[in-house]
């Protein structure tokens, strides 16, 4: 079974003619990694032709309509985009609530798109143990009258909220806790890791028993490929 690479360039660069040239330097010819290049929408069109997977960070829950700003997942599709990442925290602290996201899903979904749905707790909920609470509270909403038969569809990114840009992952021992946890629930889905993942750490997530990574900061340096080799020579 391929992992699931998911780079994350959140909203960085700031033109297409970086963006090209960040592309330029990641190596994607993996045989045992599934890269998904999420760049912000505005380059989306640029990497259309390239064969990769496309993600996109955002978009919105209705199909179509006067919705000015708003991005439909049928417009992404169209531009060759295949998964949709949804729930992110900093959306959330944007004030997006776990409805929206349900109705986010179900849209997406709809379109024939895969899901990335990020879940985790904040550092006080950590501390007084409330993680497995949180995140379980996240999914019901989240995944709330989203048929069975369309669970699969969905990847589940677990992404403790303090660990995410900060420079403090999470320990691959406690967040192979919580895999455990969700494996229980969704047996059948991909649980990928997220939050300050780097060249030294990825491989620790894989080998604890995560389906892929969230890379952010990460997957815009030079290394990055170095990363995913660190990966696809893992046993
Ligand atoms: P980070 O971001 O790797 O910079 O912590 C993770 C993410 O994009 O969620």
């Amino acid at each position: 079974m391929k992992k699931i690479i998911v780079a994350n360039w959140k909203m960085n660069p700031q033109s297409l003619e970086e963006a090209k040239k960040l592309f330029r330097k990641i190596n994607f010819s993996f045989k045992k990694l599934e890269v998904v290049l999420c760049p912000p929408f505005p380059f989306l069109l640029a990497f259309k032709k390239a064969k990769i997977k496309l993600g996109a960070q955002n978009c919105f829950f209705e199909e179509k309509g006067a919705f000015t700003g708003e991005v439909s997942p049928l417009m992404l599709k169209n531009l060759g985009t295949n998964y949709v990442i949804l729930g992110h925290s900093e959306r959330r602290e944007m004030g997006e609530s776990d409805e929206l996201i349900n109705r986010k899903i179900k849209t997406v979904l709809k379109n024939k798109l895969k899901v990335i749905l990020c879940i985790g707790e904040k550092e006080i909920e950590r501390k007084e143990k409330k993680t497995f609470f949180v995140l379980k509270k996240q999914l019901e909403k989240d995944l709330k009258n989203i048929p069975f038969s369309q669970l699969p569809s969905i990847l589940i990114a677990y992404e403790p909220v303090w660990a995410i840009g900060t420079k403090n992952p999470c320990p691959p021992e406690m967040a192979k806790e919580v895999l455990l946890f969700l494996k229980k629930i969704f047996p059948k889905n991909k649980i990928l890791y997220g939050g300050s993942v780097n060249l030294e750490n990825a491989k620790e997530y894989i080998k604890v028993g995560f389906d892929g990574l969230l890379v952010g900061s990460f997957s815009l340096k030079k290394e990055f490929s170095l990363l995913l080799k660190s990966i696809e020579n893992l046993n």
